[in-house]
């Protein structure tokens, strides 16, 4: 049997906005997340602290975090991928933060300028620090399912990450297909490493769509009991250390092949088409999202 009830993270805020050439005014990615609360996203993940020099477009976490009209009940995420970065992003008020590591040393390297082992000891004090603060915290794992760099990740690379992610108190893991290499079974098999050290509520998938599989490694963790998903609003995304890496799956199109299953979201689909429609005409282009374009269109 399936879930009755599934969580979506919409991370459009910073996985998509993280990769636009163009620069993107804090005031459209404020009113984006607000357009995503109003649609009925309980969890945004709305910026990074993260080097400017690295990635420019998250340079105005600060003013985004600052611009928010807070909701009840929504919990606004931050990545930080080290100890400055939480620094930064705890006078902001984040309620949850993300910390971003890989079970692939090439994408580590590139991503985070250090090896797994290194990532990890930078991420426990930053780990007991914001519980030290209330804070949840959620362990990110790129290229669970395939590196750009080293292409194959073995299953036993993927669980010792997971199992390193819960030494140092991480309290969610997101098994993320980074370049959306992903396949349903490949997906399955990399879900129950981390199920071996995560209940079924702290594990959650990050599906890039880039091949075009992330519904289907949805629905296949779905039939795992698995019931949190990253997903972004008109399929923004991408990792700038990922090169040819395309969107997040789209939230529209996880919102309504959820609701044609009879799956509870808490999401008002036209509301976040809306939020779509915004965030793509700010950027000037057609969202990627195919349940979006098909509704716009009528
Ligand atoms: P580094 O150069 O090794 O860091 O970068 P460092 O500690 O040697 O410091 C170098 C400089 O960066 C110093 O400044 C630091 O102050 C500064 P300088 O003295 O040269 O002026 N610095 C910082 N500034 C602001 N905020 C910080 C920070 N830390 C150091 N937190 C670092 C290491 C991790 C900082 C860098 O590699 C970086 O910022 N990487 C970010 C990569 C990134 O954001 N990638 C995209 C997000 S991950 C993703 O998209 C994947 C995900 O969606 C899941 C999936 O799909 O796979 C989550
Ligand atoms: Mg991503």
């Amino acid at each position: 049997v399936l879930p009755t009830r599934v969580t979506l993270v919409d991370v459009g805020p910073r996985d998509g906005l993280q990769n636009e050439k163009q620069p993107v005014e804090a005031e459209h990615k404020i009113e984006l997340v607000h357009r995503l609360q109003a649609a009925g996203l309980r969890e945004i993940e709305v910026t990074s602290f993260v080097s400017p020099k690295w990635v420019p477009q998250m340079a105005d976490n600060a003013e985004v975090m600052a611009g928010l009209a807070r909701r009840q009940g929504v919990r606004y995420s931050v990545l930080v991928p080290n100890m400055k970065g939480l620094e930064a992003a705890l006078p902001t008020r984040p309620d949850e933060v993300v910390v971003f590591g890989a079970a692939s040393e090439a994408f580590s390297q590139r991503n985070i300028n250090c090896s797994i082992e290194e990532s990890i000891e930078r991420f426990r004090p930053v780990v007991a620090q914001a519980h030290a603060h209330g804070l949840k915290v959620r362990g990110a794992i790129s290229c669970a399912l395939g590196c750009p760099y080293q292409g194959e990740v073995p299953l036993d690379e993927v669980e010792r990450v997971v199992r390193l992610m819960k030494d140092i108190g991480v309290d969610h893991v997101g098994v993320a297909d980074t370049i959306g290499v992903g396949t349903p079974h490949k997906v399955q098999a990399a879900m129950e490493r981390a199920l071996k050290h995560y209940p079924l509520h702290e594990v959650s998938g990050h599906f890039h769509d880039t091949y075009g599989q992330a519904l289907a490694n949805i629905y296949a963790c779905l039939e795992m009991g698995i019931h949190t998903f990253d997903a972004s609003v008109a399929g923004l995304g991408g990792c700038p250390y990922a090169k040819g890496a395309t969107g997040n799956v789209a939230t529209e199109d996880v919102v309504f092949m959820l609701h044609g299953l009879g799956i509870e979201t808490g999401i008002d689909l036209d509301a976040l088409v809306d939020a779509a429609r915004f965030i793509s005409d700010v950027l000037g282009r057609k969202p990627v999202s195919r349940v979006a374009n098909a509704l716009l269109a009528k």
